[in-house]
């Protein structure tokens, strides 16, 4: 087992997971902020692409620390990266509060390290402030070392552990093309979620009326039983996640609350003689 493996699994962080995510949760409390932060609006987590800009301020710096006489336009960049590198923290803190406690130690360990590239900058920037552009750049290029470990971290946490990432992707690419029989339409009880399996998948039902509503069960964010949810009222029903809240529409699957922010597959439905059939446009 690696290094960065050991973190998944080091319980001696938890007292901090525990106390960072109280602090997240009781500063950043509007459900509408939160989703701002997630990326609902743009369907997509904010976090990595807003660290594109200090990371990039900050690789440049360095490049320009290496050629005579450009110490001021390198110091500008670094002091862009320290402060853009604020908001990509509270949009990285808001996803992290979210996640499981294995991606949490993870995510914890990613954030110390991003505080401590960020605190090695500001130094550089003081002794740039003093004239001591030997050690400026020292500091710049220290920071550049702990940045850079900060984002292999946040590697591990995104492709190894799957934060932030669609967990619905594979729906369509698994579920067979066609209609497949689901049950008898008489089982469907008006406004209760239903779990029911077709081509070993799981998928949420939920009936309104005399309309049928089918979606993937697992939730896209991390894979959450969405029939173990409840039903909301969110200008249209909607179902809410057990794990971590996130709401989707239960007649189109889009994502109406984060912290997800891909919608769930939504599957057409049809009765032949009295039983449902599902087809999942753009299967197989
Ligand atoms: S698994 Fe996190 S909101 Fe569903």
């Amino acid at each position: 087992m690696n290094l960065v493996s050991r973190f998944e699994d080091a319980v001696w962080l938890d007292p901090w997971v525990s106390g960072a995510r109280g602090a997240v949760n009781s500063i950043v409390r509007s459900p509408w902020l939160r989703d701002v932060l997630h990326g609902v609006p743009v369907g997509h987590p904010v976090h990595p692409l807003a660290v594109q800009v200090p990371l990039g301020a900050w690789i440049s710096a360095a490049i320009l620390d290496a050629v005579p006489g450009s110490d001021r336009a390198a110091g500008v960049l670094i002091g862009v990266g320290a402060i853009t590198a604020v908001p990509s923290a509270v949009a990285g803190f808001t996803d992290w509060s979210e996640l499981h406690e294995q991606q949490q130690r993870v995510g914890l360990v990613h954030a110390a390290a991003n505080i401590a590239a960020t605190g090695l900058y500001i130094v550089s920037l003081v002794e740039r402030s003093r004239g001591r552009q030997t050690r400026g750049r020292l500091f710049g290029y220290l920071g550049l070392a702990t940045v850079s470990a900060a984002g292999f971290l946040g590697g591990h946490l995104t492709y190894r552990q799957a934060a932030g990432v669609n967990h619905s992707e594979d729906v369509p690419h698994r579920f067979p093309a066609g209609w497949h029989g689901l049950a008898p339409v008489n089982e469907f009880a008006d406004g209760k979620l239903e779990r029911r399996m077709v081509a070993r998948m799981p998928l949420l039902v939920f009936r309104e009326g005399e309309r049928l509503h089918v979606l993937s069960d697992v939730c896209s964010h991390l894979s959450g039983p969405l029939h173990e949810g409840e039903v909301a009222d969110r200008g249209e029903p909607c179902v809410v996640c057990p794990w971590h809240g996130s709401a989707f529409s239960l007649r189109s699957g889009e994502v109406v609350g984060g912290p997800a922010t891909a919608g769930q597959p939504r599957f057409s439905t049809r009765v032949m003689n009295g039983v449902v059939e599902v087809s999942l446009p753009g299967a197989g």
